[in-house]
């Protein structure tokens, strides 16, 4: 196996100054595994940009509620360990949970505005622990470059306003949703779906593709919400929420005017799926 594993905090430290002291850089791309295609992009996209490649792969118990699926949430670090060789990705961070969070750790990094609406209504704390377990990765692997997926948009806002507020120099690259072949957004929570859910799940990007297409004629935002909503019901899943918010953010809002986000969360079965799209005049 090609591929370096670094367990702990200091040999991942000592690894990067080592890389910045060559004057090379350093492309991120933090992961909590089980990964897929998504994952992948966002890797090749970073081999692409830097000269080294770390990725990290954390299930980060910080950003999970306390009836959420920590537990369960699905892991294979030796089919992650293939899937990144064919990248191929340098280095892989993956910590253990004490180091990360001993137990006198007391300090918090949250972005209050942009977290408050869509996920963060429901998932009180989960975006806390995303800034806070990114923050100190930031500070670990000492990147350059960084790259988030825009399957998280709220997520991807989130660390863009972190990166801006604490002056942290790392420049963060959004990347595109990776979908299956039948247009579901990839995610690891996929594998949690039976047959029958996955084309129960099929309504969201369905829903999404119908808002897209009613756009161009829509005069308000709850005409896209209309559309989506008439979409997600019919398939008879649970909505968490339909949302019409400004892209940049993420507040509510009626006029289409500005680019805005479309965003979706539901429940197939058990299993909580999200999904959404920038719609913009200007495009
Ligand atoms: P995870 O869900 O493993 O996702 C890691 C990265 O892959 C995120 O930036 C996410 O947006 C991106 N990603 C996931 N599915 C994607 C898809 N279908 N297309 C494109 N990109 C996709 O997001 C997390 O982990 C965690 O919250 C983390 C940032 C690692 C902090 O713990």
């Amino acid at each position: 196996m090609n591929i370096r594993v670094i367990r702990h905090l200091r040999e991942m430290m000592d690894f990067s100054d080592a890389v910045r002291a060559r004057g090379e850089r350093i492309g991120f791309v933090p992961t909590m595994g089980y990964l897929h295609e998504g994952h992948l992009s966002l890797m090749r996209e970073a081999r692409r940009r830097a000269s080294t490649v770390v990725a990290s792969i954390f299930v980060n118990p910080t950003q999970f509620g306390p009836n959420e699926d920590l537990s369960r949430y699905p892991r294979d670090f030796a089919r992650d360990c293939a899937m990144m060789e064919t990248v191929p990705v340098d280095v892989v961070f993956a910590p253990e949970g004490s180091d990360m969070y001993p137990p006198r750790a007391q300090t918090w990094v949250e972005v209050t505005e942009i977290t408050r609406g869509l996920c963060g209504k429901g998932r009180p704390g989960h975006f806390r622990g995303v800034t806070t377990v990114v923050a100190k990765l930031f500070n670990i692997v000492k990147p350059h470059l960084a790259f988030f997926g825009e399957k998280d948009f709220q997520q991807l806002r989130a660390i863009q306003q972190m990166v801006a507020d604490l002056n942290f120099d790392i420049e963060i690259v959004p990347m595109p949703i990776v979908r299956e072949p039948d247009n579901l957004a990839m995610s690891s929570r996929n594998a949690y779906l039976t047959p029958e859910q996955h084309s129960d799940a099929l309504a969201l990007s369905c829903a999404i593709g119908a808002a897209r297409k009613n756009f161009a004629c829509a005069r308000t935002a709850n005409e896209l919400v209309d559309t989506a909503a008439k979409i997600l019901n019919r398939a008879g899943i649970a909505v968490e929420y339909v949302e019409v918010v400004d892209a940049e953010t993420l507040a509510p809002t009626t006029s289409l005017e500005a680019p805005v986000l479309l965003a979706i969360a539901a429940r197939v079965g058990k299993t909580r799926l999200i999904d959404n799209i920038v719609l913009s005049r200007a495009s």
